[in-house]
This record gives C-alpha cells, structure tokens and sequence, in this order.
C-alpha cells in the first residue's frame, strides 16, 4: 500500500521574505550532495504568495517545487479583496496548493468551498495538496474516521483528476502542540483513508497519503516506521533550512 517516493513539502504559513531564498539554495545543496536519498524524495516548498513568482524564477532548483497555501473559491479574476484565484497562482508559478488547512477551515472554508478550490486548482493543473483531520473533541468521541471519511467524500468528486490530489492527514489537535498520535492510531488512520479512498472513487492505485502536525527532526525517525506515511507537511520546522534537512537526513537513518 506505499508509494515509494516520499514526499517532504513545507509549509511556511505567513513567513518569509525575499531573502529566505537562501533556503531554496541551502537545500538545493543538500540535494546536489545526497543525490541518492534526493532520488526518493520530492520536496516542495509552499511558500506565501508574496514570494512564489520571485522563488519560481531566482530560486530555480530542480530539486525543489513551489507552491501555495491556499486559493479563492472562484476561477480567474473577480471583485474579491484581497484574494488571489489558482490561475494566478498558477501564473505567478505555483505547482501545488494547499487547500483545506485548518487553519483555513477555522476561518470559514467549508467542505463545499474547498471542493470548488479543488476544482479549479485542478482545472489550472496545480497539483492538491489536500489538508484533512479531526479535533480534539472529535477525537475523543471516536469520530475520527467518520469525520475523516465526511471530509473526504464532501470536497472530492469522482470527475476530478484524482492522481492530483495528494492528502494531508493532520490533526488539528496536533498542529503546532507538539503532540503526536500514537503509532497504532497512525497506522489504521492512514490504511483506512487509503482503502476508503480506493473504494469509494474507484481508483487502480491508492492514494498518496501525508502526515502533517508538530513533525520534526527528532521525531520523525518514528515516523518513518510507518510505511503507509508517502511524506509530511511540515510547518514550523519548514522556516529553516537546517531543521528542514534534518528532518529528511533523520527520516533515512
Ligand atoms: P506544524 O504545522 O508542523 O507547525 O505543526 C503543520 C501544518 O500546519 O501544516
């Protein structure tokens, strides 16, 4: 059930100037250094908005990809302050978006919104990096799958190019605490999404799963024990490029 390529993708939240370019070419280096390791990996950065034209044409790396962090609901252009639509992103030279981060559920994307951000970053040919998971609260209800399976099944339609979707499993519990699920609960989440995924849209291959939530260079070695993970989102420990690197480095010791 894995995907053998392992993905690692950052995601700067609101970080990030011009001169964190460095970050690109300091992992750029690590890259040219491990060809062997960096063979099996993808790495994307999804930066802010501010700067994914800059890094798309200074940072060139054929080692790291850019991307967004989220996109307006509507295609093109449109009388929405402050939003920017995935054929921008697209344009400014974004490969990926994040859509469905909690954070951005937090603050009014709904199910029914992100499947319309799903189907025009698609549309636009931007790979998604699809964000899923429960609450605290839910959790402790046992509603974890069931919330999961909602998620799923609300903002995905069968139509969509599905081998562009990649999901990102982070509980929301876990963002930014520190805290981590256990290994066990990890394991059935992720063969569970897998399966369900497989099932329910009918698809030859099972698709790429992440784990997202307080990852970083310590704790990641026990991560990678759970073959079902094909990668991580990686937030706080993403702003730098030494943690960044270690991260990966430790994920193959
Ligand atoms: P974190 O964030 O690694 O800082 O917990 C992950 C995310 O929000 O994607």
């Amino acid at each position: 059930m894995t995907n053998k390529l392992r993905y690692f993708i950052g995601n700067w939240k609101m970080f990030g100037d011009f001169s964190s370019i460095k970050i690109i070419h300091q992992i750029h280096r690590f890259c040219l250094k491990y060809k062997n390791i960096n063979k099996k990996n993808k790495i994307i950065l999804c930066v802010p908005n501010t700067l994914i034209n800059y890094f798309s044409k200074k940072g060139k790396s054929k080692f790291v990809v850019i991307g967004a962090q989220n996109c307006h609901y509507k295609n093109f252009y449109g009388p929405f302050t402050g939003s920017v639509s995935a054929s921008m992103l697209k344009t400014a030279g974004a490969k990926y978006v994040i859509l469905g981060h909690s954070e951005n559920r937090r603050e009014g994307d709904t199910n029914q919104l992100i499947k319309e951000k799903i189907k025009f970053a698609l549309n636009n040919g931007l790979y998604v990096i699809f964000c899923v998971g429960e609450t605290l609260k839910q959790k402790k209800q046992g509603k974890t799958f069931s919330v999961l399976n909602n998620q799923i099944l609300s903002s995905i339609n069968k139509s969509f190019n599905l081998k562009k979707i990649l999901i990102a499993y982070e509980p929301i519990w876990s963002i930014g605490t520190g805290k981590i699920s256990k290994n066990d609960d990890l394991i059935k989440i992720f063969k569970f999404i897998k399966k369900n995924f497989k099932k329910k849209f009918r698809t030859r291959k099972f698709p790429i799963v992440l784990y997202g939530g307080s990852v970083n260079e310590k704790n990641i070695r026990n991560f990678s024990t759970i073959l079902d993970i094909d990668g991580f989102l990686i937030g706080g420990a993403s702003q730098s490029s030494k943690k960044f690197i270690d991260i990966i480095k430790n994920y193959y010791k």
